[in-house]
């Protein structure tokens, strides 16, 4: 059994004041006890300076926080890096590696991508790998090839360690633009994405969609068979928008 999951992305958002009510609400709003038949958790990807904030107003509620992004490096002169084991001294469960706006604005490669995936679990953090096409891919007919390209590194460089993973499949279209891809859209693509794990012997990993996921169509993307939970940005700034996208 797969338990749901549900990852907040704040991306480069957030303020000591806001942050603090929203982290209030959302630890009121989150039950302690899971009393629902399907185990469910959900977690917090915040900008770096607040992982202290974020660490001391969740450490005992049932939230798990984490980075959104990590170095491939364990220490060293990498300027304006943040290693894995810096992150677990702020309790971080997980980092978000290889996310669409990182790809693009950053020039991260397949290659960078799989070895921050690598440094973090041998950080001991859990990586959220993010992949998905752009429009222009999509178009294309090349979203099935792009997907498997961007899984296929980094399952070569995890190898027996791939089945410690989070899996996201974002189309990079349906990013921050309201545009969600339809269930089906979605499934389609879990599927194959779940199909590539089972080959690679990472059959439970977890696959979170993400992609304007709001609580009106969380419901229906997360009844897929294939869709594990979601993986959510702008909607997981509004604490009430949130809890109802992680009660779906
Ligand atoms: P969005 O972002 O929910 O605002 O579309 C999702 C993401 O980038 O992870």
């Amino acid at each position: 059994m797969r338990a749901s999951l549900v990852v907040g992305n704040w991306k480069m958002n957030g303020g000591l004041a806001a942050n603090a009510r929203l982290l209030d609400a959302l630890v009121t709003g989150f039950p302690r006890d899971d009393a629902g038949e399907t185990p469910r958790e959900l977690a917090v990807c915040v900008p770096f300076p607040y992982l202290g904030q974020v660490q001391a107003a969740l450490s005992s509620s049932r939230i798990a926080w984490g980075a959104q992004d990590v170095s491939a490096h364990a220490s060293g002169a990498y300027t304006g890096e943040v290693a894995a084991g810096m992150l677990v001294e702020f309790g971080c469960r997980f980092a978000l590696v290889g996310h669409s706006e990182r790809r693009q604005m950053h020039a991260e490669s397949d290659a960078l991508v799989a070895a921050k995936a690598r440094a973090a679990l041998d950080g001991g953090i859990t990586p959220v790998i993010c992949v998905g096409e752009t429009l222009a891919e999509r178009e294309a007919n090349a979203t099935a090839a792009v997907v498997t390209r961007q899984f296929g590194a980094v399952a070569a460089a995890l190898g027996s360690d791939l089945p410690r993973i989070v899996l996201a499949y974002e189309p990079v279209w349906a990013i921050g633009t309201g545009k969600t891809a339809s269930p089906a859209q979605a499934q389609e693509v879990h599927a194959l994405l779940r199909g590539a794990l089972r080959k690679a012997r990472a059959a439970d990993v977890r696959v979170l969609y993400g992609g304007s996921v709001k609580a009106a169509n969380a419901k229906a993307l997360f009844a897929m068979q294939d869709v594990d939970g979601g993986l959510v940005g702008g909607a997981s700034l509004d604490a009430d928008e949130f809890l109802a996208i992680a009660r779906a």
